[in-house]
This record gives C-alpha cells, sequence and structure tokens, in this order.
C-alpha cells in the first residue's frame, strides 16, 4: 500500500473523511463542471439559489483529499449566503478556515471555488 507522505493537519483529514454537501441536485438552478489542469482532476458544483441566496449546494468530485476537504468547506461557507457574498470567498479564505495546507496542495483548493464561479455565472446567464 502506498502511503501519502503529506502532512494533512487533523482539520483537513476530517473534513475529508466526513464531507459534507456531496452529491448532485437534480434540476439545478445552476451547475459548474471544471477540470485541475495541473493534476487532470474534475469538479462539479450544483445550486438551488432563491432571492439571490444561495439555498443548497451540493458538489461531487474525482479529486484527491484536499479537494474534497476543501469543497465541502466551501460547500458550507456558501450555504444561506446572497451570491454576491458568496463572490468574494477566496482561497485565502478557504484555507484559513483550516488552519494550512500543504503548499503542493493549494491548487486543488481552487477546484470547488472555480466550479462555483461557474455555477452561479451559469444561474446569471440562464436568469438574465
Ligand atoms: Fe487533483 Fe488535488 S491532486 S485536485
Amino acid at each position: 500500500m502506498v502511503m501519502s507522505h503529506l502532512n494533512y493537519n487533523k482539520k483537513v483529514l476530517k473534513e475529508f473523511q466526513h464531507p459534507c454537501n456531496m452529491g448532485d441536485i437534480p434540476c439545478p438552478d445552476g451547475h459548474g463542471k471544471v477540470g485541475n489542469p495541473a493534476c487532470g482532476d474534475i469538479m462539479e458544483v450544483f445550486l438551488k439559489i432563491k432571492n439571490n441566496k444561495i439555498i443548497d449546494i451540493k458538489a461531487k468530485t474525482f479529486g484527491c483529499v484536499a479537494a474534497i476537504a476543501t469543497t465541502s468547506m466551501l460547500t458550507k461557507m456558501v450555504k444561506g449566503k446572497t451570491l454576491d457574498q458568496a463572490m468574494k470567498i477566496t482561497k485565502k479564505d478557504i484555507i484559513k478556515a483550516f488552519g494550512d495546507m500543504p503548499p503542493i496542495k493549494e491548487h486543488c483548493s481552487l477546484l470547488g471555488l472555480d466550479a462555483l464561479h461557474q455555477a452561479i455565472d451559469d444561474y446569471k446567464k440562464k436568469n438574465k
């Protein structure tokens, strides 16, 4: 068995082992799907939006420990937020919520955010 040499902190590992809001939403109001050019992993985000607020969010990923943990955290951070508030969340905010992240894994923390931004764009395009 190959063991990871990465030093994820306890909070990251806990979030990875028990991720929140994973799965999909049938007929979402917004949908985003992005690939990570660095590793080829894929992330999808599904949104339900009412009165400009994210009332539900689900994510589906074929990604690493960091991608799953950071996306789980992101879904918790944006639920109940307005679209503008959600757009203001940065990679730094997500990493701060964990304390730290192995630097080599920081790019993975962008995957959920990129998919979220695409899902919000998708919603805006459909509701012009
Ligand atoms: Fe692919 Fe982390 S290695 S998302």
